[in-house]
């Protein structure tokens, strides 16, 4: 798709299709969006002091759940597409989609939590790392680069950018700390929809892929791998993990591009949006 018709002008009335146009969305909708967000980020808040060792993923999934619910929302991932619970938990080396069980966290692990609260018709999407216990130095590091790359990448975000220079300053970060950028999974619209377009890719030339306009949602979630960028499926059909093992970190905000800039709908609001949390 190509010219004018690639974006539509929507006011968050009309029936919400999965057509593959950019939807261009107005005040209202920058309301919800904020206020989803929101929930998202204290979602995220009250979770940091229950990441400790000897906690199961399913035990903080339940807390995704009665938090979300408590607060009027609805996991978006529930039902989705038959996945079966209200958030994704990613461990090590485990890239995304990683789906809560009875395994505990352990001392050194790095994890990723992926909320999306439904709210009054919005999506609120974001993921944090959090570190277990002693996480080592390289653990670390990547995590704190990882983030780097998603401010990085949102920096990029305004009117008259394209989408190609959020993937470039995203890929030039990592790339420059010698990390892989993981090229199956992208950022995507979102809004009424949970996935939407564009796709928003985190690696790519600086000038390419659609102009960012004002009302414009998306989510920009990087995935940095210590090792190599390639991926893997596992047989459940949705854990995403690093072919070489290595270690993954992964951060996510949804976005709405502004007259001059962006709003960052899922900031913490106790400023709490990357490790350490304390
Ligand atoms: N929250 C994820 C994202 O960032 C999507 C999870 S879909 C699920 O797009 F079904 F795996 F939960
Ligand atoms: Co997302
Ligand atoms: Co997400």
């Amino acid at each position: 798709m190509s010219g004018m018709n690639q974006y539509q002008v929507v006011d968050g009335s009309e029936q919400a299709l999965r057509d593959g146009t950019i939807k261009l969305h107005g005040p209202e909708a920058f309301e919800g969006m904020r206020k989803a967000g929101l929930l998202a980020a204290e979602n995220l808040d009250a979770l940091a002091p229950l990441v400790q060792p000897g906690v199961t993923t399913q035990a903080l999934d339940n807390f995704v759940r009665e938090f979300t619910l408590d607060h009027g929302a609805v996991p978006a991932t529930l039902g989705y597409r038959g996945y079966a619970h209200s958030c994704c938990i990613s461990i090590n080396h485990v890239v995304c989609h990683g789906i809560p069980s009875d395994k505990a966290l352990k001392d050194g692990d790095i994890v990723n939590i992926d909320v999306t609260p439904l709210l009054d018709g919005w999506h609120g999407d974001s993921s944090r790392m959090f570190l277990v216990g002693d996480v080592p130095l390289k653990a670390r590091r990547l995590v704190d680069v990882t983030h780097e790359c998603l401010m990085l990448g949102i920096a990029e975000a305004r009117p008259g950018k394209h989408l190609g220079d959020i993937g470039a300053a995203i890929q030039a970060h990592a790339e420059a700390n010698r990390y892989g950028v993981v090229r199956e999974f992208c950022g995507h619209g979102l809004g009424r929809l949970f996935h939407d377009a564009p796709e928003v890719v985190h690696a790519g030339r600086a000038g390419t892929g659609p102009e960012l306009r004002p009302g414009m949602f998306f989510t920009i979630e990087p995935m940095i791998n210590l090792g190599k960028p390639a991926v893997k499926l596992l047989s459940d059909g949705w854990t995403a993990v690093t072919r070489d093992k290595s270690l993954s970190a992964q951060f996510e905000h949804s976005i709405g591009i502004t007259e001059d800039g962006c709003e960052i709908f899922t900031l913490s609001p106790a400023g709490r949006d990357k490790p350490p949390y304390v």
